[in-house]
């Protein structure tokens, strides 16, 4: 079959596709030929290299697959699946997360354990149910499961371009939240006020803390001002940073660091604001249930930015890079 592959880790010019071997299911694997698989921010982060994650190679990149089932192996049970019927695969498995520290799907076929596929519901499209699992898995958990977010909260999210972001913005609306929602261009910044955001704050051209200074009034330590709520998953220079905006006992929410997990800190805030701040990883193969019902019920939209062939691997993952992407990047196999 033909696979995108990086055989070591660094540039671009480290992804080929190239032929690889034909996956063959095991007694309780189902083979799936792959319709669809989405990229997430951290596809380009593995690509160069995380340090301490040990990433076997050669590697596949995606974790996002929906697709449809060609072959069972003898033990799947078929009272729960069929061939010909179409799947999405949960990717983060107990023998590691697809695309990371496991083999992913941006690939013709894939072999996957009977337990880690869900049916994708006859509403949903294969491109839609490829862009949930791991962006839109980790939105849910974070807004909803961990950050508990409430009716009238005021929620400030940076990055709220990418997939995360995205989804981030249309739970915390649906939950009827107020959203100022931040991107690092113009362009981008217009598309978050068409997703429903309610103040959008363009990073190249505007000081976001300025902005909420404008807007609500600066945090004071006896209650006011401020956002109730900054989901903040950029890390680097606006870490600290963002903790100027956020009011007395405010929620900071966090899932990654796309701009450095070492950041500067600023312990005075966190004590005299007295801040909650709150980690989120990953989500539950129910989580990934619920987007699905969501979408087929329409309360929830995947922003498809681009859908290119496999074998154009390149451009998606370019505009990772460069920040040319709004919502998620899909490649069709
Ligand atoms: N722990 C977990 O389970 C989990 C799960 C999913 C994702 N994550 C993490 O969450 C973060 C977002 O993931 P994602 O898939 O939504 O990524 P994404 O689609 O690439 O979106 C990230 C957004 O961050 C903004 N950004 C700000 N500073 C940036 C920088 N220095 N480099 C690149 N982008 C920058 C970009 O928007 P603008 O250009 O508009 O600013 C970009 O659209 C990543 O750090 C990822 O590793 C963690």
């Amino acid at each position: 079959m033909k696979a995108v592959v990086f055989h070591r880790h660094g540039s671009l010019d480290e992804l080929g596709y190239e032929d690889f071997p034909d996956p063959q299911p095991g007694p309780h694997e189902a083979l799936v030929k792959v319709r669809a698989v989405a990229l997430n921010g951290f596809d380009p982060m593995v690509l160069r290299g995380i340090p301490g994650l040990k990433t076997p190679l050669p590697m596949i990149p995606g974790a996002d697959i929906a697709g449809e089932i060609v072959e069972l192996g003898a033990d799947v049970d078929r009272h729960l699946w069929r061939v010909g019927d179409r799947v999405t695969v949960v990717p983060n498995q107990a023998d590691g997360m697809m695309g990371e520290t496991k083999r992913g799907g941006a690939c013709d076929r894939i072999a996957v354990d009977q337990t880690y596929l869900l049916p994708i519901p006859d509403a949903v499209s294969e491109v839609e149910a490829a862009c949930l699992p791991v962006a839109y898995g980790t939105a849910l958990r974070m807004i909803e499961t961990r950050g508990r977010l409430r009716a009238g909260e005021k929620v400030l999210i940076l990055g709220a371009s990418g997939g995360v972001g995205t989804c981030c913005v249309q739970l915390a609306k649906a939950i009827g939240c107020e959203v100022i929602a931040c991107a690092g261009s113009q362009w981008k910044a217009a598309r978050l006020a068409e997703l429903g955001a309610d103040h959008t704050i363009d990073m190249s051209r505007q000081n976001y803390v300025a902005e909420i200074h404008r807007m609500y009034g600066k945090p004071r330590i006896r209650g006011g001002g401020g956002v109730d709520v900054i989901i903040n998953y950029t890390g680097g220079d606006t870490w600290a940073e963002c903790f100027r905006a956020l009011t007395a006992h405010g929620r900071l929410l966090t899932c990654g660091a796309t701009a450095g997990y070492d950041p500067k800190t600023d312990l005075r805030y966190i004590w005299s604001f007295e801040f909650n701040i709150i980690g989120c990883n990953g989500w539950t193969i129910e989580d990934q249930r619920e987007l699905l019902r969501r979408v087929a019920d329409r309360r929830l939209k995947p922003i498809v930015h681009s859908q290119e062939p496999l074998s154009n691997i390149r451009k998606p993952f370019e505009e990772l890079i460069d920040r040319q992407v709004f919502g998620k990047a899909v490649l069709i196999p």
